[in-house]
């Protein structure tokens, strides 16, 4: 939620904050601005928008300035307007500054700043935490660090800041607390944002700001300092990123690129891991827990959105595999309960970004009570990889489309492998069974190539039916999941409602609203469940429903009661979902496109919900 990027040091700041900001557009864009010094005054410049808008109204302005900030909004407080676009100024005009996050007790310091006398020009929070700032700066005669530190001790919420002011033109000042801060090293120069994206033009070394933590950014020197004013030594880390992998390398849209990456995508989670002719499965991230997790009475998944899907899919898997009760919670339901967690209790955190703020408060919760934290995470070195104990990261590389589609199926992947191996390791699969399903694994790379292949006949299918009003979706165990989340990239980016149900419950409801105009995608592959599902479908059929479905090859009972079918190749029931998800996401694809929606930057999404 919400993209900032800051630069410092010998080149044009504005060039590079401005191409940063379009690496970071998928976080948020409703409107952007950045902040500079230029003459020694603070300017701002900002607009309702995407940051293409920005860019177009600057053409021409002097915006010559080494040290700038800029901010691509998703909107908490306040509507989308040139007004709430960050950045802000402080009171006095000489201070800038953007935010991601929330500041949740913003109205009791506004109902003090008002008091005192003090304006404002915007709805935001954000605004008025840099009029506080600014205000203890004038009572105490302090620098704007010693402010800022003063002020963060009385905030709650969370925040990730980058400041400039005119009286100290050399320096930006950055602090964080839940949303993350990225800081690049280059020779006599600094990058900061949001995630690595775009710094990794410029360098790989990057410093992971951690919560609590101020940095003062010169364009030769990063202090790091905890709101105590203590030094902190800054950890360097070596990134593993590559430019081509934030390109679109010739696709329309980051979402197309990204599900016809998945073959690659999935064969990199498994290499290395998975030894499909000896079954040996390595996974060092999880290995000095094994016997606790086989152990364990329980495991609780938490995540939110398309990772709780994985999640459920992890749930059938686990429980049929490893023998042990699995319960998949939403993270935001979680974290507000008083759930009951036993000493010894496996929390898996599955989460794309890691940064999202209701999955690592969820994780806090259970890890203050004796639970042992499993990340399976994709963005290497964010929050949720490194609070967790262990975990494996699903090496999807960067997911720039806001809806999930690669890291879903790394997700699947991970989870997988990691139920062969706690399932072997336990001796709750019979070995037979586990060295065939250690070889089916490892053929879902080309498998999903394969039904890549029928791109052209998935298009025809959307453009038939991209009119409807309602979509329903339905499958059963393994897929019931995976109806879930087809109606999910359905409707987030076609705005066309979609629900998903288990298909049996179809007739304790959602029958009702079958007619002739209602299209339902049954997902209804070879499995033991397979001529239930058929009933099913004559059920629908009866009521002159659409019936689009994804069977498999050669499967003539169920072609034949469909209006429309996907053929896929056999798959082994336990993997069946890493490959049926893929041809919905391609009819959402196609279905978005095709009624001309932005489908990288959907309406009032953003892809990584740094706000709870
Ligand atoms: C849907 C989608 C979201 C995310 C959810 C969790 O396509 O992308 O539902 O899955 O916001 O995000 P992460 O996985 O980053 O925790």
């Amino acid at each position: 939620m919400c993209g900032i990027v800051g630069y410092i040091g010998n080149r044009e700041a504005y060039p590079i904050v401005l191409k940063g900001l379009k690496r970071l557009e998928y976080r948020g864009y409703d409107s952007a601005g950045i902040a500079l010094i230029n003459d020694q005054k603070v300017k701002v410049y900002k607009k309702q928008g995407k940051v293409a808008d920005l860019e177009e109204t600057l053409l021409g302005v002097n915006l010559h300035s080494h040290i700038a900030i800029g901010h691509t909004r998703w909107a908490t407080h306040g509507e989308p307007s040139d007004a709430n676009a960050h950045p802000h100024l402080s009171p006095s005009g000489k201070i800038a500054m953007i935010h991601n996050g929330i500041i949740e007790n913003y109205l009791p310091i506004k109902k003090e700043l008002l008091a005192k006398g003090y304006s404002f020009q915007s709805e935001t929070d954000t605004e008025v935490l840099l009029c506080f700032i600014e205000d203890i700066q004038t009572c105490n005669q302090c620098n704007l660090e010693e402010a800022l530190r003063i002020a963060l001790r009385r905030i709650v919420g969370a925040y990730c800041l980058l400041l400039i002011d005119e009286e100290n033109p050399e320096t930006i000042i950055a602090a964080r607390k839940g949303s993350p801060l990225v800081i690049g090293i280059g020779k006599n120069e600094h990058f900061l944002a949001s995630d690595a994206s775009p710094i990794i033009e410029y360098t790989k070394e990057v410093v992971y700001v951690k919560d609590y933590e101020i940095a003062i950014v010169k364009k030769d020197e990063l202090v790091l300092k905890n709101l105590g004013n203590e030094n902190q030594t800054p950890f360097i880390i070596q990134l593993d990123l590559d430019l081509a992998a934030i390109e679109k390398g010739g696709y329309d849209h980051f979402m197309l690129k990204e599900i016809c990456d998945q073959p690659q995508t999935i064969h990199d989670c498994l290499r290395g891991r998975l030894d499909a002719d000896t079954g040996q499965i390595t996974l060092s991230g999880i290995q000095e827990y094994l016997e606790e997790i086989i152990r364990a009475n329980r495991i609780i998944i938490i995540a939110c959105g398309t990772s709780w899907h994985a999640g459920l899919v992890a749930e059938y898997i686990f429980e049929e595999l490893c023998r042990i009760p699995v319960e998949v919670e939403y993270a935001s339901e979680f974290r507000y309960r008083n759930p009951i967690i036993h000493l010894g209790d496996i929390i898996i955190a599955i989460s794309q970004s890691g940064e999202t703020a209701d999955t690592i408060v969820a994780i806090e919760k259970a890890k203050e009570q004796g639970a042992i934290i499993l990340g399976v995470v994709n963005v290497v070195g964010s929050t949720i990889a490194r609070i967790s104990h262990a975990g494996a990261y699903t090496h999807a590389g960067p997911e720039i489309g806001v809806a999930s589609t690669k890291a879903f199926t790394g997700q699947l992947a991970v989870l997988m492998l990691m139920a062969l191996k706690i399932g072997n390791a336990k001796k709750t699969i019979d070995q037979e069974k586990y060295q065939l399903l250690c070889k089916e694994l490892s053929k879902v790379p080309d498998k999903v190539a394969e039904i890549l292949l029928q791109e052209k006949r998935i298009k025809e299918i959307a453009i038939k039916y991209k009119s409807a009003r309602d979509f329903l979706y339905l499958g059963r165990g393994y897929n019931f999941p995976i109806a879930l989340e087809g109606a999910l990239k359905l409707k987030e980016i076609s705005y066309i409602h979609a629900e998903g149900y288990p298909a049996a419950e179809m007739k304790h409801g959602p029958i009702a609203l079958v007619d002739e105009h209602l299209p339902i995608v049954f997902i209804a592959t070879n499995d033991t469940f397979h001529s239930k599902i058929i009933s099913n479908m004559q059920e629908i059929k009866a009521r002159k429903g659409k019936i689009i479905s994804i069977i498999t090859d050669g499967d003539e009972t169920a072609s034949e009661i469909s209006d429309d079918f996907i053929a896929m190749p056999w798959m082994n029931e336990i993997f069946a979902p890493i490959i049926n998800v893929i041809p919905l996401q391609l009819l959402a694809y196609f279905i978005g496109t095709e009624n001309g929606h932005d489908v990288d930057k959907p309406r009032n999404l953003a892809k990584s919900v740094t706000v709870e």
